[in-house]
């Protein structure tokens, strides 16, 4: 049987962190679904349908066996739903862990058939996140290296377009 891994996040942005781990686990698993929670934040860097598209723009031309898709309620249930048994998370630092191990054990209270996979990404990556991407991008610094070439595009585009006041501000 085909084993599919969810790879679940924000990604706002996507960072070369998150693509470290799309790759390994596009090594690991069969196949492997990137899915975008449809965020209750209300003010996010970019609109749900920016970060599929830029996620599938990279995952088209590098992987094989990952596709991009966006979910809402329950994490367990929607993995259940696409025949999920593994949702992967990438640990950074230690700080991570204790929200992760949260995580994990909790979605294993509601769904036990899934189990919850921690990958490390390459050290290079271990200090970086979307959080600082969006700060960076705020207070004007470069990105570059950091997030895959679409997205710094995509900021730069913002930079010059009728919001970048409201992000800059
Ligand atoms: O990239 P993030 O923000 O760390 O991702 C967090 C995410 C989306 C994996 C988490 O918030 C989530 O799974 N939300 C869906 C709602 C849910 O299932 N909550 C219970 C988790 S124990």
């Amino acid at each position: 049987m085909k084993k599919i891994a969810l790879y679940p996040g924000t990604f706002d942005p996507v960072t070369n962190g998150h693509i470290d781990i799309i790759e390994r686990c596009s090594k690991v698993f069969d196949q492997v679904i990137v899915a975008i929670l449809l965020n209750p934040d209300k003010n996010p860097l970019f609109t749900v349908s920016e970060r599929v598209s830029m996620l599938k723009a990279v995952a088209r031309n590098r992987f094989e066996n990952v596709t991009v898709d966006t979910f809402d309620g329950l994490l367990v249930e929607y993995a259940v739903k696409k025949k999920a048994t593994v949702i992967v998370r990438g640990i950074r630092a230690i700080s991570d862990y204790e929200y992760e191990l949260q995580m994990a054990l909790m979605n294993r209270r509601l769904e036990p058939r899934i189990e919850t996979v921690f990958m490390l990404p390459a050290e290079a990556f271990s200090y970086l996140s979307s959080k600082l991407i969006r700060e960076i991008f705020v207070l004007g610094g470069s990105v570059k290296g950091l997030v895959p070439e679409i997205v710094e595009l995509r900021l730069r585009a913002k930079n010059k377009g009728p919001m970048a006041a409201r992000h800059q501000g």
